[in-house]
């Protein structure tokens, strides 16, 4: 590990970084190399050659590494107890995917305690800390109780301010769809909001159609709450449409698309959150990222990390697979990764390193960012800082 005690004082420069992606557009499509930056008060204040660096109260050497905005995994599920490994296993072996797994997790998260809970969550943000995730939203939706999806979310809270209400994961066992509906808009609403920024619909044959989503969605917006979906993952669906009708800010999933869905995407705006760990751990078909890109479809790329459809929290491996299976470049997966994830929680402080952006960034262990794809499985995250301070222990 790279003694990173320098970093304390109140501007850093980051020096010796030999290729520099800032996702500034002053800098033209490709990175900068042999390149500085200056950190003060935790936010970017200047980035470019090493050579026209200003002065700093501190400097840290990076080496010649790779240096890239943190990744901002902006679809994850990680408050839950328990796993799915034999789920997985069958799967592997010809059983199809099916939303009904997720009822195994909502008994075991019931069942845990609010320590267990916390510290598998700590558990799991580590693990993505590690792999260079910076920001990660959660969600809930693994209690579908009034008092279990409101400690999800207290407890989502204590990692990240990006939490989102996903009362409307499944319908529990023992109520009807109406009931339920009923519950998540009423009583299930009033205790979530306090802890949540966003809220969402598994919109899907076996889940919540787009008539219960467009319910849910207005209820949570007359609470202050900002909609996302998860939708057209199991096959061809409206729910697509229904965000980029509604101007949601991001739709999740998108694995089956058709030519109005695409074209709904490119004309809203909305961005198309692709999860290629889904489509990995359920043997599904991967979605067309070329074809949404040559779209001018805006596009992000996330981990989904839940023990159901896809138990990985690493970022570099979305990116692999984005760059082997989805018709992306390393420079767009990489894109996709930071900057899509950003415009997905509509967070313009994340996702880049222009001036006056959080200090987020990973130091890879790497001359370039282009080996997340080329050498995938290697553990490539020398060191993550987060606002400017070391974030690994
Ligand atoms: O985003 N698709 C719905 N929800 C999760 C999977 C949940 C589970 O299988 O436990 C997802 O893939
Ligand atoms: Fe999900």
């Amino acid at each position: 590990m790279v003694s990173t005690g320098s970093t304390t004082g109140v501007s850093v420069l980051l020096t010796g970084i030999g290729e520099l992606t800032t996702h500034d557009p002053d800098h033209g499509p490709t990175p900068v190399p042999d390149a500085a930056l200056l950190v003060e008060g935790g936010r970017v204040a200047w980035t470019g050659p090493a050579v026209r660096a200003p002065a700093a109260d501190t400097a840290y050497d990076v080496g010649g590494r790779a240096v890239i905005p943190g990744f901002v995994d902006s679809h994850s599920h990680l408050v839950f107890a328990g796993d799915r490994a034999e789920e997985f296993a069958a799967r592997m072996t010809g059983r199809l995917y099916a939303a009904g797994g997720i009822h195994t997790t909502v008994a075991a998260t019931r069942a845990a305690s609010d320590e267990q809970l916390v510290a598998n969550l700590a558990r799991l943000v580590d693990e993505m800390r590690r792999q260079g995730t910076t920001t990660v939203e959660v969600k809930s939706g693994y209690g579908l109780t009034v008092h279990d999806e409101a400690r999800s979310l207290a407890i989502a809270r204590q990692v990240t301010e990006e939490t989102t209400f996903l009362g409307a994961h499944v319908v529990p066992e023992g109520t009807t769809p109406e009931e339920y509906v009923d519950v998540v808009t009423g009583p299930m609403l009033d205790a979530c909001a306090p802890h949540a920024r966003w809220v969402d619909v598994f919109c899907e044959r076996g889940a919540f159609d787009v008539d219960q989503a467009r319910t849910i969605l207005a209820a949570g917006a007359a609470r202050g709450l900002r909609g996302r979906l998860h939708a057209n993952q199991l096959g061809p669906g409206l729910g697509v449409q229904l965000a980029c009708e509604l101007g949601l800010v991001a739709v999740d999933h998108c694995t089956y698309l058709d030519d109005a869905d695409v074209a709904a995407l490119t004309d809203s705006g909305t961005v198309a959150t692709l999860l290629p760990g889904v489509e990995f751990s359920t043997r599904s078909p991967y979605p067309n990222a070329r074809r949404l890109l040559d779209a001018g479809v805006r596009v992000a790329l996330a981990s989904d990390c839940n023990p159901g459809s896809s138990y990985t929290s690493s970022m570099p491996l979305c990116i692999a697979l984005a760059v082997r299976e989805m018709g992306m470049s390393p420079a767009e997966a990489l894109a996709a990764a930071t900057l899509g994830g950003a415009r997905a929680l509509d967070r313009s402080d994340l996702g880049h390193l222009r001036p006056g952006a959080s200090a987020d960034l990973v130091v890879l262990e790497a001359p370039s960012y282009v080996h997340l794809a080329y050498r995938p499985g290697v553990p490539l995250v020398r060191e993550t800082f987060l606002r400017g301070r070391p974030a690994l222990a």
